[in-house]
């Protein structure tokens, strides 16, 4: 079954609460700047202490090899993987997947992203950097639910596993991306599950729904 990862781009105080009332129907968390500098790194460490599920550190990290080495040495001290940009190059790519490697950890690269303005500048090279990613032999790829046809090319390029944001707030649709996917990717949501009024509820009704759509 495709799986459910929670973009918790919260402040400390809700991210804990919403964790908590999520945790028997997430299979994974997306922490990223919003949280980490409202709070500090060591969040991750306590998510994990209360949902026990893969989190995945999304900095998009954008420097020249030699920082990019420094930002995924500090970042993954904690977490299971962390997200990269590709446009900066393959050098600066490597730089992380080289620590993360050994750690066990991932290297996730963004291709297309879900905002509009993606099209002008990032759309253009997608296809290259999901190819780049192949040949990093890299863990996986965020590409857009916004675009399911571009999903589906992105996928397809990079033959590796997908985490795909822009369902729900963003206006992606559950029922067009699932075909697209596997038991190998992720929905990533956010807003539609933590601004909700009940984020339970939400969740298990995303859940349930990939469920179904899945069969
Ligand atoms: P919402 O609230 O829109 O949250 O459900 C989506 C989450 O995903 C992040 N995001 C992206 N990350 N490439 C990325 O690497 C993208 O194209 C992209 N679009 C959204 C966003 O920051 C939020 O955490």
């Amino acid at each position: 079954m495709v799986k459910l990862m929670l973009a918790l781009d919260l402040d400390k105080e809700r991210a804990l609460k919403v964790a908590e009332e999520v945790k028997d129907y997430v299979d994974a968390i997306k922490v990223g700047y919003p949280l980490v500098l409202s709070s500090s790194l060591e969040i991750v460490k306590e998510i994990k202490d209360i949902c026990e599920k893969e989190v995945i550190l999304d900095f998009k990290v954008a420097d020249i090899p030699a920082t990019n080495e420094k930002i995924a040495k500090l970042s993954l001290r904690y977490g299971d993987g962390i997200i990269v940009h590709g446009f900066v190059g393959e050098d600066s790519v490597k730089a992380v997947r080289d620590v993360a490697k050994p750690l066990n950890k991932k290297t996730i690269l963004v291709t297309e992203m879900s905002h509009p303005g993606a099209l002008r500048f990032i759309q253009p090279i997608a296809n290259e950097l999901a190819i780049m990613a192949k040949k990093l032999e890299l863990d996986g790829i965020v590409a857009p639910s916004t675009r399911p046809e571009r999903l589906r090319e992105l996928k397809h390029l990079s033959n590796l596993p997908v985490l795909t944001p822009g369902v729900g707030a963003q206006g992606g649709r559950l029922e067009e991306i699932i075909k697209i996917l596997d038991e190998n990717d992720y929905i990533i949501i956010g807003r539609a599950i933590y601004n909700s009024e009940d984020p339970k509820k939400m969740a298990k009704y995303y859940k349930e729904k990939i469920r179904a759509l899945s069969k």
